[in-house]
């Protein structure tokens, strides 16, 4: 596995302290523009990131490196877990504050040596995990910071999530599949996270990289949110966004947020459209290895209405027709007022729970198999050809393409991208 941190900004980082160091980063955050348009709806936050994280600072653990580095022999590759944008994630085991009591196993991610966005992103990710507090928010125990001759180290340390993330299940064909309640499970308890971040804690919290990757899985499966480099506060004294820089995955963030930079928490409801449909296809929201027409998830889908007979066609394989038809309709259509075009048209992400619950408590239904296509007038022959065979041509593909990522963990950082304001995603 190869790690590296992909980024525009490549200014080097200039004397920074061991500990995030608030003045550095309320400095770099006002140079980004945070230009805002006055409103009358959404209400003032009492106190700010900054007040909030000098008060709860305390509860993290600053580790030495060098406890970080036994805790993972030596960051050795095959305690490696992981690799992002950010830098590789280790499995490591560490002692208690007070040396007494069993040692715990945690995750700890280390940031690839050279960048300041690197360093900004960990900053961030401190600040807000060490402020925030949810059952469905992966808690950070601490972290650590050295500024050596030989470069920077900048690490953090998370409670070990034993079952990976949402994207690992979904698309590691070596990992099992996720049954239809585990995957209704697993969305709700995102949703809660993100309800709790825009409408429920102190500061208003604007997660900015949704994804099936930063929904972690711990031993029961419960989601919780990882990854908060690039959180952001929401708007504040009745503005109704913040103005920024774009950053954030391909095939997951808002179009509008792209094109204008205006950053609201219907950002974020946006990009949890885009992972209900990944887990109701089984398909990553971008595929560029399919046939042109379904190489963009939402426009594949568009195909398949959630109220037409046809809509099954969708439906990921790997669930074997063990699933509730009716639920998955509801949750298509719910995914479909995530993603409409005006962002202000979008639910709230508490709504969005309560719609997810609403469905949980439908009765269940069997999902017929290939009969409950028949008939359809306009369907195209790869259609005809599954209820033939039992196999699409595109269900193989997506087996051998799927196989081919799972030998690949480099990929996903090819669709992580950071670009200013202005500039076009293609
Ligand atoms: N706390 C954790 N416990 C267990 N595994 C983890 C933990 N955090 C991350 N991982 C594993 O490491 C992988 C990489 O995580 P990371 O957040 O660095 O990158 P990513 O989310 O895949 O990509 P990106 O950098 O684009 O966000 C995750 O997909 C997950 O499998
Ligand atoms: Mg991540």
């Amino acid at each position: 596995m190869k790690c590296f941190y992909y980024f525009k900004d490549k200014s080097r980082v200039n004397g920074q302290s061991s500990a995030p160091n608030l003045k550095y980063q309320s400095k770099s955050y006002t140079s980004e523009a945070e230009n805002v348009i006055q409103s009358s709806s959404s209400a003032p936050s009492p106190r700010g990131l900054s007040e909030l994280y000098e008060e709860k600072a305390q509860n993290l653990r600053v580790f030495k490196f060098s406890e970080l580095k036994q805790a993972t022999s030596n960051f050795n590759r095959l305690l490696m877990i992981g690799a992002g944008g950010f830098g590789c994630v280790y499995k490591g085991t560490i002692k208690p504050v007070d040396e007494k009591g069993e040692p715990f196993v945690v995750a700890i991610k280390k940031l690839n040596r050279d960048g300041n966005q690197g360093h900004k992103e960990w900053v961030t990710e401190v600040k807000f995990l060490g402020v925030v507090d949810h059952p469905n928010l992966v808690k950070l125990i601490g972290y650590c910071a050295v500024d050596g001759e030989r470069g920077i180290q900048r690490l953090l340390v998370y409670e070990y999530m034993l079952n990976k993330s949402l994207e690992d299940h979904l698309f590691n064909m070596s990992l099992p599949t996720l049954s239809w309640d585990q995957r209704l499970q697993i969305v709700l308890g995102a949703a809660q996270g993100l309800a709790y971040l825009h409408e429920e804690s102190e500061v208003q919290v604007i997660y900015r990289d949704f994804k099936s990757s930063n929904v972690l899985l711990d031993k029961d499966f419960k989601a919780k949110l990882s990854d908060f480099g690039l959180a952001r506060e929401g708007p504040v004294d009745g503005k109704t966004h913040v103005s920024t820089g774009v950053v954030g995955t391909y095939g997951y963030a808002a179009p509008d947020y792209i094109e204008t930079g205006h950053l609201t928490s219907k950002s974020d409801v946006w990009s949890f459209g885009i992972v209900l449909y990944e887990i109701l296809t089984g398909r990553r929201s971008v595929e560029r290895e399919r046939p042109r027409s379904e190489q963009k998830l939402l426009d594949w889908v568009k195909q398949y209405p959630a109220d037409s007979r046809k809509f099954g066609v969708i439906m990921d394989l790997r669930l074997e027709n063990q699933y509730s038809l009716s639920k998955a309709r509801e949750v298509a259509k719910l995914a479909d007022r995530c993603l409409v075009k005006s962002p202000k048209d979008r639910p709230k992400m508490s709504q969005v729970v309560e719609s997810l619950k609403q469905i949980v408590r439908l009765p269940a239904d069997e999902c017929p198999p290939a009969k409950d296509f028949e008939g359809i007038e306009d369907e195209p022959k790869e259609e005809k050809a599954i209820k033939q065979t039992g196999v699409s041509e595109s269900a193989k593909r997506r087996m051998e393409h799927l196989a081919k990522i799972s030998e690949n963990v480099d990929g996903v950082n090819r669709r992580r991208f950071m670009i200013m304001q202005g500039a076009k995603v293609i």
